[in-house]
């Protein structure tokens, strides 16, 4: 019995912990990790350092010219081992977390041609499988043939709760009924986009870990992973 590289998509709702435990699990197994909200979260923060947004609008045409020269890519941190976000060369990783980029972020990741490039990027980064990959379309559309899919979900008062405690932890103020209206609008956004939107792959294994802690959830996928990557 050998081991062999596999790849692993986590998909789910927002805020539900999937980045947490998709690190924990690739830094454990040795593997690659790609949050690919993060990528979605870049193209953002540029449409909004750019003014192409009008409102609730994004200027395409504008945004059409400059995707292909827009670099996204994620590198280490030396000291604490995580990968961060790199905009065209700039470290973006607490820009794009804001509560700015958080509420714009749906419409950007709603357009097609935005999907397409970031979906061509992903791609790219997994030829090599030993990943682990999350967000909403791994699973379905980035890698429909994962060895590994998981579909995270946890109630949308949780969820809130824990994006609050978050931005908490770094000094952001905002409201939890305010963060709480962001998560239930990114779940209907994100559920009923015409392009890829939010839904279970019919072979992922679903996760409800709303009562769950990291250390139970970590063990939870480990053995998944084990049972997965297990050749014969
Ligand atoms: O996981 P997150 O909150 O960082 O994701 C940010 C946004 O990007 C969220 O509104 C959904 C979208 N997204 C997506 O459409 N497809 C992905 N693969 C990842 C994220």
């Amino acid at each position: 019995m050998h081991t062999k590289r596999i790849t692993i998509a986590i998909d789910g709702f927002s805020s539900c912990g999937k980045s947490t435990m998709a690190k924990d699990l690739a830094r454990e197994i040795g593997y690659i990790y790609i949050d690919s909200g993060a990528m979605y979260r870049a193209v953002t923060l540029y449409c909004l350092e750019n003014g192409l947004f009008r409102g609730d609008e994004v200027d395409t045409e504008a945004l059409r010219a400059a995707l292909p020269h827009l670099d996204i890519a994620f590198r280490l941190n030396p000291e604490t081992g995580r990968p961060q976000t790199y905009l065209n060369g700039r470290l973006v990783e607490n820009e794009i977390r804001t509560m700015a980029v958080s509420s714009k972020v749906s419409i950007v990741a709603a357009l097609g041609f935005v999907r397409e490039a970031m979906v061509g990027l992903q791609q790219q980064m997994g030829r090599e499988k030993g990943i682990v990959m999350d967000g909403r379309d791994i699973g379905t559309t980035v890698f429909p043939d994962a060895e590994l899919k998981i579909f995270v979900t946890a109630s949308p008062e949780i969820r809130a709760q824990r994006r609050f405690d978050e931005l908490q932890a770094k000094g952001e103020t905002g409201s939890f009924e305010e963060i709480l209206e962001n998560v239930k609008e990114r779940d209907r956004i994100d559920t009923t986009r015409d392009v890829s939107p939010l839904r279970k792959a019919d072979d992922a294994i679903e996760l409800d870990n709303s009562h769950l802690t990291i250390p139970e959830q970590k063990e939870w996928l480990l053995a998944q992973y084990r049972r997965a990557a297990e050749a014969e």
